[in-house]
C-alpha cells in the first residue's frame, strides 16, 4: 500500500498578486489597490493544495530558505494537510516571492528574485527515496527551478518509473533559452504533459495545433495536453487520442494566476478517479474555471464540493449523461 497519491516537486514561494494595475503604473506616484497581502505561490506547492482540498493524499518536495517565508510555507501545508517531509529549509537562500502585477483584463507579469529559493533549489534538495511513496510523480514545471535540469530530472524520473508510477509534467515558458532538445531524455518519462498553446508553440517551432502535438510525442510524451483557455483542452496520444474537451462555459476571468496549476490538480484527480483521458480533461478545465474567478492561485477552489457542483454544471452545460 502507498502512503500517498501524488508526489509534487517544483516551486513553493510566496505570490503578492498586485491587482489591477494599469500599464502607466509609473506614471501615478502613489498606487493605490483595494487589497495587497501575501498568499501561497508556487507550481508545486499550488497543485498540492488544490489535490489535497480535492481529497487526495499529496506529499510535496521542495526547497525553501530558513527565514519567516520557509516557515510560512510549512504552515500551510500542515493547515492544508499536505505531507511536507519532502520541504527542505535551506539556511542561507531567501524564499523566493514573487510580485505579481496583473490588469483588469487578466494580463499578468511577475518581478521575481535571481538569488530567491527558486533559482536555487536543484537535485540535492530532492530526497529521492520520497519518491516511491506516491502513484503519481508530478513535475509541476519544466524549466521552473533552473537548476533542475535534463540530468536532474532523468533522476527524479528514473525513480518513479522504477517505481510503476505515472508521471506528469507541466512547463512555463524557459528563461534561460532552455529547449526541448536538451530536455529529451527527461520528456521521454512524461506520461501527461501539460504545455498552454503559447508554451507548446513557442518549444516547437509549429503553430497547428496537431503538428505542434506531434512534435512534442516525438520526444516519447504519451498525452500532449495542451491548454487552450478559453476553448479547454486540446489532448493528442501516442495511442491515437485526438480530442478538444471544451472549457467550462459563461465564466468571467478574474485572475488567471494559477489555471495551470489548478488544471494540473483536476487532471491529477481525474487520474486517481480512474477516469478516462477525456474525463480527467474535464476535471482540469473544472478546476481551472473554478481557479480563474478568484485573485491568487489557491483562492478559488476552497474544496471538493465546490468542484463537484461547478462540474456537475459542466456536464449539463454539455448534457453529458454516462
Ligand atoms: P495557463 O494558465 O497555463 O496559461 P490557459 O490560459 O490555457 O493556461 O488556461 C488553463 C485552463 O484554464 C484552460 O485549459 C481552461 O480549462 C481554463 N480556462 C482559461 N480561460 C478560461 C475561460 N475564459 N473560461 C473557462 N475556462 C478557462
Ligand atoms: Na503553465
Amino acid at each position: 500500500m502507498k502512503s500517498l497519491d501524488v508526489i509534487c516537486v517544483g516551486a513553493a514561494i510566496v505570490d503578492i498578486p498586485l491587482t489591477p494595475v494599469s500599464k502607466n503604473v509609473f506614471d501615478i506616484e502613489s498606487y493605490p489597490l483595494e487589497q495587497i497581502s501575501m498568499t501561497i505561490g508556487g507550481d508545486a506547492i499550488n497543485e498540492s493544495t488544490i489535490i489535497s482540498r480535492l481529497g487526495h493524499k499529496v506529499g510535496l518536495i521542495s526547497m525553501a530558505g530558513d527565514d519567516a517565508v520557509g516557515k510560512y510555507i510549512v504552515e500551510h501545508c500542515e493547515k492544508e494537510g499536505i505531507d511536507h517531509t519532502g520541504v527542505v529549509l535551506r539556511p542561507g537562500v531567501d524564499t523566493s516571492i514573487n510580485i505579481g502585477l496583473v490588469t483588469a483584463n487578466g494580463e499578468r507579469t511577475f518581478i521575481t528574485n535571481l538569488n530567491g529559493s527558486l533559482w536555487k533549489m536543484n537535485i540535492d534538495d530532492v530526497d529521492l527515496d520520497l519518491i516511491p511513496q506516491a502513484k503519481i510523480l508530478s513535475l509541476a514545471s519544466f524549466f521552473n527551478n533552473p537548476l533542475l535540469d535534463n540530468d536532474a530530472l532523468v533522476k527524479i524520473f528514473r525513480k518513479a518509473k522504477e517505481a510503476g508510477m505515472i508521471i506528469v509534467a507541466d512547463m512555463i515558458k524557459p528563461r534561460l533559452q532552455e529547449t526541448f532538445d536538451g530536455f529529451k531524455e527527461a520528456l521521454s518519462y512524461v506520461d501527461y504533459f501539460f504545455p498552454n498553446v503559447d508554451e507548446a508553440q513557442l518549444m516547437t517551432g509549429e503553430t497547428d495545433l496537431e503538428k505542434v502535438a506531434k512534435k512534442i510525442i516525438s520526444y516519447g510524451v504519451k498525452h500532449a495536453v495542451i491548454k487552450i483557455g478559453k476553448r479547454g483542452v486540446f489532448i493528442y496520444g501516442s495511442d491515437g487520442t485526438n480530442l478538444i474537451v471544451p472549457a467550462v462555459k459563461g465564466i468571467t476571468a478574474l485572475d488567471t494566476i494559477g489555471a495551470g496549476d489548478n488544471f494540473a490538480s483536476g487532471f491529477i484527480t481525474g487520474l486517481l478517479e480512474g477516469k478516462s483521458v477525456e474525463e480527467c480533461g474535464q476535471y482540469g478545465n473544472v478546476a481551472a474555471s473554478i481557479a480563474i474567478q478568484s485573485i491568487g492561485a489557491t483562492a478559488g477552489l476552497k474544496n471538493r464540493a465546490m468542484f463537484d457542483e461547478r462540474l456537475a454544471e459542466y456536464r449539463r452545460q454539455y448534457n453529458i449523461t454516462k
